[in-house]
């Protein structure tokens, strides 16, 4: 099955955002490892998650409207966030994996969300600290992925705000209640 949708978002995605996928295949395996997880559906939530990358604003507003996906006004002033969702959707009508693991992880690996299971928490991390990222700061999340996952989970989602205000973009509200949740999750374990 994993080759099959290796083939088909290959056909989809450029060179640099295949290969950008294949790293998070890697990064994706590395971690589950740790957890209990079901690798081949990491494997296939990892090379899918970025299917969607490769419209452009307008088709995946078009898309976003073809699949019944509600599109909020952040999404709509910054239709690059819809690639996650419209991806699932892909995953799901086009690729007919019908997982919701898969689903969600795809859906919410941009913004993230409140009450993350650790099966998109690996796909959102992994996208994170794969081989191609080279931001300020990734090698301390790629340590601290492998020793404290609540913490590379917080500081991703840190350097995703911090990259959103200097750039004076809008922040989306799934992702301040996902920082919230992990630092009162934090609290609680
Ligand atoms: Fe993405
Ligand atoms: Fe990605």
């Amino acid at each position: 099955m994993y080759q099959l949708v290796e083939e088909k978002v290959r056909k989809m995605l450029d060179e640099k955002r295949f290969i950008h996928s294949k790293n998070v295949v890697k990064a994706a395996v590395a971690l589950a490892n740790k957890f209990d997880l079901d690798i081949e559906k990491i494997k296939i939530a990892a090379i899918a998650h970025d299917c969607a990358k490769n419209f452009s604003d307008d088709e995946l507003l078009k898309k976003a409207n073809y699949y019944g996906i509600m599109v909020d006004e952040i999404q709509k002033r910054c239709p690059f966030l819809l690639h996650g969702p419209v991806g699932a959707y892909i995953c799901k009508y086009e690729f007919e994996i019908k997982d919701e693991d898969i689903f969600n992880a795809i859906y919410y690996h941009t913004t993230g969300r409140k009450g993350m299971s650790i099966f998109e928490s690996i796909i959102y991390l992994a996208d994170f600290i794969s081989e191609d990222r080279n931001f300020e700061g990734v090698d301390k999340i790629r340590k601290e992925a492998f020793e404290n996952f609540k913490k590379a989970l917080l500081l991703s989602c840190n350097s995703t705000l911090t990259y959103v205000i200097e750039k004076n973009n809008l922040i989306h509200p799934l992702t301040i209640e996902f920082r919230n949740w992990i630092i009162l999750e934090g609290e609680n374990t």
